[in-house]
């Protein structure tokens, strides 16, 4: 997949599937699946390090393991998210950390918002680096819209959600992510605009769908947002596996002599 197929699967009005990766485990199991495109995304803050918003990851952090996944992913489409603050710094700063995420494997880098980023986008593209945007709950914003809540709710908000996307379209980005917005909302926003809207609570009238794997794979056991479908009960799974391990291992039936050097 290329930036040229997010337009031509939007032209033939084939969804494009999106998920998760953080580590080369995981990304080697999607590489072996039909998911359109991976995303190395902040969620990972609080997915994998345990705080409760996406402020506190660092450029280093999400190169380090873009790159973990890049290595057991070699042949999809692969979008690293710029953390928190990453491109609000001056173009400088922000273009050292681009060059750092592509070069870790990224093929695109995504930031969050329209307003004051719309300059900086254009020069990323300009650049010759794909840009994803991302609208509606904008994690990274989480203090300013008030803690992770639905967006564009008001006849107002939903106003405001019609001007942003087409200035991310017009700065050139090839896609963008609507988070968490009614599914009117998100589906006119979808018709509006040439580029793919991938959706993630954002209903079924978008151009694409995107989740967190662990959500998906029924592997965080905390808080599951009404959006979020699990195929898979895989908390009870691996904890039932766990349990086995240990108990074969008390009961001193693991390991067998076939599971021993001679
Ligand atoms: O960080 C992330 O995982 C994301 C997705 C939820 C779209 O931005």
């Amino acid at each position: 997949m290329t930036i040229l197929d997010f337009i031509e699967k939007k032209k033939r009005g084939e969804p494009i599937s999106m998920v998760t990766s953080y580590d080369s485990w995981s990304a080697s199991l999607i590489s072996q699946t039909e998911i359109d495109c991976v995303l190395v995304g902040d969620s990972i803050a609080m997915t994998l390090y345990g705080y409760d918003t996406s402020l506190h990851v660092d450029t280093e952090t999400m190169a380090a393991h873009t790159a973990a996944v890049r290595r057991a992913l070699p042949a999809k489409f692969l979008i690293a998210d710029m953390p928190f603050l990453s491109y609000r710094k001056g173009l400088a700063d922000t273009m050292k950390n681009v060059e750092r995420l592509m070069q870790a494997g990224a093929s695109a880098i995504k930031l969050e918002g329209a307003a004051g980023n719309t300059d900086t986008i254009h020069h990323i593209v300009e650049s010759g680096i794909p840009v994803m945007g991302h609208l509606g709950l904008t994690p990274q914003s989480v203090y300013q819209l008030g803690g992770h809540k639905v967006q564009a709710r008001s006849v107002e908000a939903a106003k405001l959600l019609s001007d942003q996307p087409n200035s991310l379209e017009r700065a050139g980005c090839f896609s963008l992510v609507l988070e968490a917005v009614p599914s009117d909302t998100a589906a006119r926003v979808a018709h509006d605009l040439a580029i793919p809207v991938i959706g993630i609570g954002a209903g079924p009238d978008v151009d694409g769908q995107v989740l967190v794997l662990q959500d998906l794979l029924g592997i965080t056991t905390d808080l599951k947002p009404k959006f979020v479908r699990q195929w898979l009960d895989g908390a009870s799974l691996i904890r039932k596996a766990l349990n086995e391990y240990h108990r074969e291992v008390v009961e001193r039936t693991f390991p067998t002599a076939q599971e021993s050097y001679t």
